[in-house]
């Protein structure tokens, strides 16, 4: 089994002062796999058990231009499935238009993502809700900059890891590469989903069986294909009131 690392990276200017253990990091396989339609399944979970939750998207590429500014569609689904609704900004406090790896969206309009923009701003939707559901960017080690990965947002804000997995071929091993990277890189695995994002996947079962057996964690849930906003909150009824008594 892998071993928990007690390495923690040091953050010079960020504050300390800033509560980090409400939130929840939403992690997925890989970009596209589902961690917007879980993470929106999770927020109206926890609203559903009578809690305050917000999402955010620390980090978003590919956002439409309007007249407030940048928008990225995942910061919009997380800002509508949250109560209290944050501030665009503070949802989303790097912003890119351009659809590609936020390292090179950014260098495109020569800013650099880093860690202190993210932290302030989620302390402040932290300070108004019992949880922040925190949506990663792509997969654990996507790229934000030439020295931070997608992983560091996590470690910052030192939450607990959620790990969406897209049922799909080969999500056994995106699966177990993310887990392992996840607890190699000192971060708690607190549980896996199971999204069936691919409806003609067959032996699915099996595949879910698989990863109960090999994960190092528990499984959260599974959300079915096409599932509507109160399915899926409903599937993930048990992870919600779970993760709210650890975050
Ligand atoms: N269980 C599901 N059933 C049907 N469609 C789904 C399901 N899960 C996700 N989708 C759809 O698949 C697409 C990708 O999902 P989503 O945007 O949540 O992925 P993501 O991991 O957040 O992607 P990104 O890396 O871009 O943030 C969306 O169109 C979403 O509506
Ligand atoms: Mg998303």
């Amino acid at each position: 089994m892998w071993q928990i690392s007690a390495q923690r990276i040091i953050l010079p200017g960020v504050n300390a002062q800033i509560p980090t253990r409400s939130g929840v990091f939403v992690a997925g396989t890989d970009t596209g796999i589902g961690k917007t339609f879980a993470a929106c399944a999770l927020l109206h979970a926890l609203r559903a058990a009578g809690l305050r939750a917000t999402g955010m998207k620390p980090v978003a590429s590919g956002c439409a231009s309007t007249p407030d500014g940048l928008r990225n569609d995942d910061a919009l689904a997380l800002i509508a499935a949250s109560d209290p609704q944050p501030d665009y900004a503070d949802c989303n406090p790097f912003a890119f238009a351009q659809a590609v790896s936020p390292h090179i969206a950014a260098r495109a309009t020569a800013t650099e993502v880093t860690l202190p923009p993210i932290h302030a701003a989620y302390g402040k939707l932290a300070a108004r809700a019992d949880v922040v559901i925190v949506e990663g960017v792509g997969g654990w080690l996507a790229p934000l900059s030439d020295s931070l990965l997608a992983s560091a947002i996590a470690q910052a804000l030192r939450l607990p890891v959620v790990l969406v997995v897209g049922l799909k071929l080969g999500c056994l091993n995106h699966a177990h590469l993310s887990a392992r990277s996840i607890v190699a890189d000192g971060c708690e695995l607190a549980g896996w989903i199971a999204n069936r994002i691919d409806p003609a996947m067959e032996r699915v079962d099996e595949s879910l069986e698989t990863l109960r057996r090999r994960l190092p964690a528990p499984c959260l849930g599974v959300l079915e294909f096409g599932s509507d906003r109160a399915r899926a909150a409903s599937a993930l009824r048990t992870a919600a009131t779970m993760l709210h008594t650890r975050a």
